[in-house]
């Protein structure tokens, strides 16, 4: 069996070889790395990229390079090249602080572009910051949250009426993978008047968001995951041109004024995407995201959306045949998989660290969750056969019940 799997994956290989961007990437030899949705892998040109900065433009320039390299404008100019791979015009995404803090401003905002409306609706199952920020943000002004799935939030939008000021869901979740239904909830929230937004931090990159096209309000996505930005890389906020005047977020700072050397007492926010700034930037962290954004370079995202549907559903057709029996989390149906494959095993977290031994890089997710997220640049279908190899080596032989994989590491 694993003779015609064999072949599949080199007829696969040969059928996307236009799509195949490994050569862009240092990686290690003998890994298979699936866990580009946590941290993505290094582009090739980050390292010198970053050395330049700090030898030349810190090093040599110093203060001068605020100016001459465009340290000011870094935010909008890598948020702009950010907005290329979600579907917006220049002009509507900023690079700035953590998903976190940029959805904290958007609740905010949003509960004060939407006055008198009473409710935020959120997925109970949304990744842990989501919810505590969005409570945080409500708490703070006098939203109540709701919590229900994306997939009944039409209904539930449509019972609420024009009590809702928000609708804030993420496209992928992160724990199954599911890909959520985004112009559903977004029409239904423009049907009743309310706003949208979307944390795309497990759709940005490898599968078209079209954020413009289906006139979404607001959204945020961190830049270390499919962005493979490099650990800690600032975040991005979006705003739709036309609520960029109302977006009033509540984090006034010198960076986000509209004339910030004027110095002046009172605060005035900028025209524009730039009122979504707070500081001073990390700009190490800014413009390796850049440099690793050129990655990018010529390539579609449908493209790519079309490599990681295939790299998925051959990683399915693997464990159909070699582990039958194993329960998987994640959507069979390309429309509502994102670009990663969840299995549900009450040893999950054995499972993970004894691949990991076996240089298969996957991670953890509480309660049961195997997560192997398949980033379409640099994986190809032979390594996903090796990975579905090595899950079987690691089952059947009991691996990931030996005592040094029980041991819980601080990052799962
Ligand atoms: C859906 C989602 N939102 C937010 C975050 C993290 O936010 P932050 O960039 O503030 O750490 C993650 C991290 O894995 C995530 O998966």
């Amino acid at each position: 069996m694993s003779s015609v799997l064999t072949a599949r994956a080199r007829d696969l290989d040969a059928d996307h070889a236009g799509t195949d961007l490994r050569s862009r990437f240092v990686l290690p030899e003998g890994v298979v790395y699936l866990d580009g949705n946590s941290l993505g892998a290094l582009p090739t040109g980050v390292a010198d990229a970053v050395a330049d900065v700090v030898h030349r433009q810190w090093g040599e320039r110093l203060i001068a390079s605020w100016n001459e390299a465009d340290w000011w404008g870094a935010p909008t100019r890598v948020g702009d090249r950010v907005g290329a791979l979600v579907g917006a015009a220049p002009g509507q995404v900023v690079c700035t602080d953590s998903t976190t803090v940029n959805l904290f401003k958007v609740v905010v905002a949003a509960a004060r572009m939407r006055p008198g409306r009473r409710v935020v609706l959120t997925d109970p199952a949304s990744f842990p910051t989501d919810l505590y920020v969005t409570a945080a943000a409500a708490r703070d002004t006098g939203l109540v949250v709701e919590h229900v799935s994306p997939a009944d939030a039409p209904a539930r939008i449509a019972e609420l009426g024009d009590d809702l000021a928000l609708a804030s869901y993420s496209s992928v979740d992160y724990r199954t993978g599911e890909l959520w239904d985004l112009p559903a909830v977004t029409r239904a929230a423009h049907a009743v008047g309310a706003l949208v937004c979307w944390d795309l931090c497990h759709s940005a990159g490898v599968l078209p968001v079209d954020l413009d096209a289906h006139e979404v309000d607001l959204a945020v996505g961190c830049g270390y995951k499919y962005l493979n930005g490099g650990p800690g890389a600032p975040a991005y906020l979006y705003v739709a041109q036309r609520h960029q005047n109302a977006f009033d977020q509540p984090l006034s700072g010198w960076n986000g004024h509209a004339t910030p050397f004027a110095m002046a007492p009172e605060f005035a926010p900028a025209a524009g995407i730039a009122r979504g700034r707070v500081g001073t930037p990390p700009l190490l962290s800014m413009l390796a995201l850049e440099a690793a954004l050129a990655a990018y370079d010529d390539v579609d995202v449908a493209d790519l959306r079309a490599r990681s549907l295939s790299l998925t559903g051959y990683f399915l057709e693997c464990l159909d045949t070699l582990l039958p029996d194993l329960e998987v989390a994640t959507p069979r149906d390309d429309a509502r998989r994102g670009s990663q494959v969840s299995i549900r095993h009450e040893g999950a977290y054995g499972v993970v660290q004894a691949l990991i031994a076996r240089g298969v890089v996957g991670d953890f997710r509480e309660a049961d969750i195997v997560r192997l997220g398949f980033s379409p640049m640099y994986l190809t279908h032979a390594d996903v056969l090796r990975a579905a190899e090595e899950l079987v080596a690691v089952l059947d032989g009991g691996e990931h019940e030996r005592p040094e994989f029980a041991e819980r590491a601080q990052v799962t």
